[in-house]
């Protein structure tokens, strides 16, 4: 096996290249492979000495196997996730199949980079709606049961965080978020702003805030992530925009 083989498992933000941290443009600079999921993967300019190896979506264990073997050849690579790679993305596949590995086959080296997860892209072109005590919710049926994820929509909002939901709603899964917002309107039983951002720091991104009883399901799709405020998150319209906030304290 050859040495100095490495893995870094990097975020790539939510789309804009002024997102990306100078570290993981360096881990990029410095690679001989780049691995991860097609569209993730078309981000990274091709360069002499930089092997590609885009994958299909679904294929997160497999291109985790793939990196390691990479790697233990010598490889330095990178794999791509978008935003965070430790937000419902690659680093924790790459860490489920290390677990699996003898003992003896758990090098070579790895990193995680951090990245610009979408839900603090999205809060930050709204104002400031995660500003108190939130939770993050992949509204995903595909890796856990629908049943657990309406308990933690309505343990959420009974506990008064603001919520972030990735992956709302797709072609195979579409009516998931309908069934959330239904929960949503029943739990809060409020107007409370819900934002609605999609493709944050795209040149196409829209960034949407309907009051919780006004909300459809045909707002979100799977480049949209969505943010639900508190109780106590409050709305300043400001030349006809509004401006999201929680504020920091909750009276005693
Ligand atoms: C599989 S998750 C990956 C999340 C990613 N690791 C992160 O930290 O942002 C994909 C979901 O992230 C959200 N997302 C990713 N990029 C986005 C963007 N630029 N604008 C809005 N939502 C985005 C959407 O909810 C999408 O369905």
């Amino acid at each position: 096996m050859s040495q100095g083989g490495w893995v870094a498992v990097a975020g790539l933000g939510p789309g804009s290249a002024a997102l990306i941290t100078p570290e993981v443009t360096a881990a990029l600079a410095g690679a001989t492979d780049v691995v991860g999921y097609v569209p993730y993967v078309a981000r990274v300019a091709p360069r002499a000495g930089l092997t590609l190896h885009p994958s299909d979506n679904r294929a997160e264990l497999d291109r985790a196997r793939q990196a390691l073997d990479l790697a233990r050849a010598g490889g330095r690579v990178v794999v791509v996730s978008s935003g965070d790679p430790g937000v419902f993305a690659m680093a924790s596949a790459l860490f489920e199949v290390l677990e699996a590995e003898p003992a003896d086959r758990r090098g070579p080296e790895i990193r995680v980079l951090p990245g610009i997860t979408a839900m603090l892209a999205a809060a930050a072109r709204a104002g400031a709606p995660l500003g108190h005590d939130f939770c993050a919710i992949n509204l995903s049926d595909n890796l856990k049961p629908w049943g657990l994820i309406e308990r933690r929509l309505r343990l959420a909002v009974q506990a008064d965080f603001a919520m972030a939901f990735y992956n709302p709603r797709s072609a195979t899964r579409p009516d998931g978020f309908a069934r959330t917002l239904a929960v949503l309107k029943d739990a809060c039983g409020d107007a409370r702003p819900v934002i609605f951002a999609r493709n944050v720091s795209l040149p196409d991104e829209t960034i949407r805030v309907v009051p919780l009883t006004d909300t459809l399901p045909e707002m979100a799709d799977m480049r949209t992530v969505v943010i639900v405020g508190s109780s106590q998150t409050r709305v300043i319209v400001r030349d006809g925009t509004p401006l999201v906030y929680t504020p920091r304290s909750v009276p005693p």
